[in-house]
């Protein structure tokens, strides 16, 4: 019997590639696309061929360059959400329950792995459920202060993930160079259950 069933390594790298498409949407949202950044670039350019403009104007056409790019994140924020669900049917799965099982014959590290998955899984529904309040704030009857307040606490939250997904994936060439052989190649192939 295979350990991962297949719709679990499916939900898995899909999940994966869609937090990192999502952490791509923000790393270009800070960074290439930065409104701030833009906004600056596009006054200087536009002074340069004699056209002012003022500082909303600005931000204006910084936001309206940016917007496209940032649909993605609510896109692959929808996709984040279903993917939960989908989560939360695995856990009805021997592949979905096997981290979790026997917690308490576990090796120290062992446990602290399977805690990491925990709190990611409760960081993720936090961003899901804090990031579709946000987009659909007005829908909800919130205040656009309110909206920002929650803003402020899913960008506190996206620091845990941020942290989360180099360490996992640090971590589990670590094992798989140790003592875990297997361990990433179970993951793509099923593995077979010991
Ligand atoms: C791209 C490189 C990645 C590799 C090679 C990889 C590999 C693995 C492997 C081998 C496992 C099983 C480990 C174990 O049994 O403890 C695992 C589990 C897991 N991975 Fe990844 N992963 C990657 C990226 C990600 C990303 C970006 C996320 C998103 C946050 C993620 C989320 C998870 C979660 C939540 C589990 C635990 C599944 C469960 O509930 O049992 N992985 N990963
Ligand atoms: C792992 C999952 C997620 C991460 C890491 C993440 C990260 C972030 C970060 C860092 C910001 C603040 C950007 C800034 O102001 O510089 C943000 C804003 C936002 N996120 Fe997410 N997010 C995630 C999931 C979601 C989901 C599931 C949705 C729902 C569709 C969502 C919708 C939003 C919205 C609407 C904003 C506000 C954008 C604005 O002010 O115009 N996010 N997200």
């Amino acid at each position: 019997m295979k350990q991962w069933r297949l719709d679990f390594r499916v939900w898995h790298w899909v999940h994966a590639t869609v937090i990192l498409g999502l952490l791509g949407t923000v790393f270009l949202r800070k960074t290439f696309l930065s409104w701030r950044a833009n906004a600056e670039l596009l006054t200087q350019k536009l002074s340069e061929i004699n056209i002012a403009v003022t500082a909303d104007q600005a931000k204006g056409l910084a936001t309206a360059i940016r917007a496209p790019m940032w649909e993605w994140h609510i896109l692959l924020g929808y996709a984040l959400a279903a993917l939960l669900l989908w989560r939360l049917l695995l856990f009805f799965t021997q592949s979905g329950k096997m981290n979790y099982l026997n917690y308490k014959e576990k090796t120290l590290h062992k446990k602290m792995v399977t805690l990491s998955y925990v709190f990611l899984y409760a960081g993720l529904l936090f961003m899901a459920m804090t990031g579709l309040t946000i987009h659909f704030y007005e829908a909800l009857s919130l205040t656009k202060d309110t909206a920002h307040d929650i803003k402020e606490t899913h960008e506190l939250v996206y620091n845990a993930i941020l942290i989360f997904v180099p360490l996992h994936i640090i971590g589990v060439i670590v094992a798989e160079s140790r003592d875990e052989k297997g361990i990433i190649s179970d993951m793509i192939h099923g593995g077979n259950r010991t």
